[in-house]
């Protein structure tokens, strides 16, 4: 189990725009879900890529849930606006706790090792929400030398962390991304920097993703790593088999 020190109830989280879209463009192409579907995104931020899904998929229903109230009044404004509106939906809560009917698609990018659970609890959850054969999406860190290193890296930053050290993070972030991130999208990232994954991807998880929780593995593709800052991670795709 993780120990994460963010409690992201307070916190928002705007995707930079090089993220957006790209569990879409996975989805998008699958025929089994060119229907009347529904879809849930767990850990939505502030939504943005719950209406590229809604908009690559056209006959979707999809919702985002987000443990963060701040994030969901900012997807629920933009909602106001969308024209897909009526497919999309935006519910301000834990996931763990709240129960929204079940899924034929359910994702969740960048999610899955905050959570502060087991993945026995989190993925039996998951299978519960998902109706029989529906998809299961996930990107989570992978189990490797990289993002070792960089545990051991954020594991010193815990234990030096001050409002000075934020400062300083946040500094050097301004300098590595200036032009591609905002100073508020990286000021939201600080917190982020202590934050050690409580899941990885690996042949172990995969395995029991497929003897416990009955679970088929399709596929797996690593993502492109933007930042040093930044766990590597992997896109996974799974089908519920019963
Ligand atoms: C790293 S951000 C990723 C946001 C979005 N998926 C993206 O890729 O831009 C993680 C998100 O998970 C949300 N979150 C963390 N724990 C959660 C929980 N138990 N239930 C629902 N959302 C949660 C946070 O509020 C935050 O918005």
């Amino acid at each position: 189990m993780g120990s994460n020190p963010v409690d992201f109830k307070g916190l928002t989280f705007v995707a930079p725009a090089d993220r957006l879209g790209r569990f879409a463009g996975v989805l998008g192409p699958r025929r089994d879900l060119l229907g009347d579907c529904r879809i849930l995104e767990v850990g939505c931020g502030t939504g943005q890529e719950v209406f590229e899904l809604a908009q690559a998929l056209p006959a979707a229903h999809v919702v985002g849930v987000d443990i963060s109230s701040g994030n969901i009044e900012i997807a629920n404004a933009a909602r106001s606006q969308a024209e897909l509106r009526d497919r999309v939906a935006f519910i301000s809560a834990d996931y763990m706790d709240v129960n929204l009917g079940r899924f034929d698609c359910i994702v969740s990018d960048s999610t899955f090792h905050l959570m502060n659970l087991d993945s026995d609890s989190l993925f039996g959850k998951v299978v519960e929400d998902l109706n029989s054969c529906g998809l299961l999406v996930f990107s989570i860190p992978d189990a490797c030398l990289y993002n070792w290193s960089l545990v051991g890296v954020r594991r010193c930053l815990r234990m030096l962390r001050s409002n000075l050290l934020d400062r300083f993070v946040l500094w050097i972030a301004m300098r590595l991304h200036h032009g591609d991130m905002s100073q508020e999208m990286l000021k939201q990232r600080v917190q982020y920097m202590y934050v050690i994954p409580d899941k990885y991807f690996s042949k172990r998880l995969v395995k029991r993703l497929e003897t416990t929780h009955g679970l088929q593995h399709l596929s797996t593709t690593p993502l492109p790593h933007t930042s040093f800052a930044q766990p590597k991670h992997s896109i996974s795709i799974f089908r519920k088999l019963r």
